[in-house]
């Protein structure tokens, strides 16, 4: 396939891997798609083939889902202790410390980030979450719970709960963080004791093949993690609907995520969601100003938009709502678009032609809704998937771009008077994803924190996330939480069992 991608040096192990077209991982064992069909995935800060991929269907989502079953139904994982999956999903994260730059570049390249991010945020979170949820394997337990029951008078009983892994997980990642994402989704299933069969996204699904070469090497059991790459119609629909599925995990789009819940109707598979949003992101007069400017154009910008959780609608208090918009718009002019590859890049192109389309489309609604452009507005360049970052003024909450998500560089701006008129207008949303609130008066902000609907709120910063801490959205942004020890109520099931004495 060549690398003719960049001008700068890759490193000569990715160079390898993305050379020869890669496979999908059934059973332990690296495989070609049944309909022996392949896909190309795409360098978006060239346009061009970077690698090509086992394109997987139905079939190949039956023979993962098999492996996942055997393995969860009588292979050795099921008989392993609590402690010896610890140390596996431990080792796991150890080796992605080893791999860091491999996997960061991986990164860049298929999705377009810049590697000076990938390699400071995605490889070592990824790393975390699996050793955070390394600990959790060995803490999952149930109760003894003292019982009355008022027919059997006299009569003594012992009972006592345990917490099951829910069986086979089918999970379906999207493309803006793709190693995180899976690490997001298998961390908590394997530390449960479940078993996976995971669809990357079809625009990146090599860190995730990647990681399937080391969760190998440390030693999970043939079956245990099965990954199929494939689209979304075919393969994320398959794995979705399939009946030996015990649960669905889904990030993406909340369009999708209901297709994902009518999929899921024919065997009652359990189902979480982490979908959309529309985040507002709220800057008071008597915040630290330099602080919530940098902070709200770091809210949009980063990962270039593409973030469910980005700060997307910016309501300043009117009398200083001049300041930070010019602010937010002289920070995005700043920003160095580029190749993830360049040193100096601080944002990349979007993830794929379609991406990009999407986003000039919502810039063309937004002018021709009357909204104006402080800093950007337009594609850029003409190779690649390039966009300029956006601050749009003159908006208001019945505009498009006020509502929909866009999942780009592209943040507008709407001032407001007071804190009772803002509250309504910030949950006029159909998401609740996050939101963030920059203020330095303590009672305000856990006032407004406690009256937004959102499932994360940040106070005086954005954007930080820990593997300790839940993440997921209220209304349409999702059902579930991610990370922290919410997210095993997801993996684990309880089972009461009574014992007359
Ligand atoms: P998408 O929701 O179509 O894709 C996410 C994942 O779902 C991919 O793995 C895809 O292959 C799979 N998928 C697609 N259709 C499916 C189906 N019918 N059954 C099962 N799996 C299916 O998102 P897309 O099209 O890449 O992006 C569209 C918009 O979605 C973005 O502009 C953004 O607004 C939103 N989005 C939100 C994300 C989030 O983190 N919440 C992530 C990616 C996209
Ligand atoms: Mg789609």
């Amino acid at each position: 396939m060549g690398v003719a991608v960049s001008p700068f040096q890759i490193d000569s192990r990715v160079a390898d891997f993305i050379d020869k077209p890669r496979k999908m991982l059934i059973d332990g064992k690296w495989v070609n798609a049944a309909s022996g069909k392949t896909f190309p995935t795409y360098n978006p800060a060239t346009g061009e083939v970077l690698a090509q991929i086992a394109e997987g269907d139905r079939a190949d989502i039956d023979a993962a889902v098999k492996a996942a079953r055997k393995a969860f139904d009588s292979g050795p994982w099921s008989r392993m202790t609590p402690s010896e999956r610890g140390k596996l999903i431990w080792k796991l994260a150890d080796l992605l410390d080893e791999h860091v730059e491999e996997l960061a570049t991986l990164e860049t390249l298929d999705n377009g980030k810049a590697l000076t991010i990938a390699r400071a945020a995605d490889v070592p979170l990824a790393a975390d979450m699996f050793r955070y949820m390394a600990g959790w394997a060995t803490k999952l337990e149930g109760t003894t719970i003292p019982i009355s029951v008022p027919y059997t008078p006299g009569a003594q009983y012992l009972a006592y709960t345990l917490r099951e892994p829910v069986g086979v997980i089918g999970q379906i990642i999207p493309w803006n963080f793709p190693l995180l994402m899976a690490a997001w989704k298998l961390g908590p299933a394997l530390a449960s004791g479940c078993t996976v069969v995971l669809k990357p996204a079809e625009q990146t699904p090599l860190s995730a093949l990647r990681l399937g070469e080391l969760i190998l090497e440390a030693g999970f059991p043939d079956g245990v993690v099965n990954i199929v790459p494939g689209y979304g119609e075919t393969a994320g629909a398959a794995l979705a609907a399939h009946d030996a599925v015990d649960k669905v995990a889904f990030t993406g789009s909340t369009e999708v995520g209901k297709l994902i819940v009518h999929a899921a109707t024919g065997n009652l598979k359990k189902v979480s969601l982490e979908l959309g949003g529309k985040s507002p992101n709220v800057v008071f007069k008597d915040s630290d100003l330099d602080t919530a400017i940098a902070g709200s154009a770091s809210a949009i910008f980063f990962n270039h938009g593409q973030c469910c959780c980005a700060g997307s609608r910016l309501y300043v208090e009117r009398p200083v709502f001049d300041r930070v918009v010019d602010g937010v718009a002289a920070q995005a002019k700043k920003i160095k678009v580029g190749s993830g590859l360049e040193p100096e890049t601080s944002m990349g192109p979007l993830v794929s032609e379609e991406q990009l389309q999407r986003v000039c489309n919502y810039l063309e609604i937004g002018m021709a809704e009357g909204a104006k452009a402080v800093s950007g507005g337009k594609k850029l360049g003409n190779k690649g998937y390039f966009v300029e970052p956006t601050v749009l003024v003159n908006t208001k909450e019945s505009m498009k771009v006020v509502q929909e998500e866009i999942f780009g560089p592209v943040v507008a701006a709407i001032p407001f008077d007071d804190v009772e008129e803002l509250m309504p207008r910030a949950n006029d949303t159909v998401y609740g994803l996050a939101a963030g609130i920059w203020t330095k008066d303590i009672s305000k902000a856990h006032k407004v924190a406690a009256g937004l609907r959102a499932g994360t709120v940040w106070i005086n910063c954005y954007n930080i996330f820990d593997a300790a801490l839940p993440f997921g959205g209220y209304k349409q942004s999702g059902w579930g939480r991610e990370m922290g020890k919410d997210v095993l109520e997801l993996y684990t099931q309880t089972k009461a069992v009574c014992t007359r004495l």
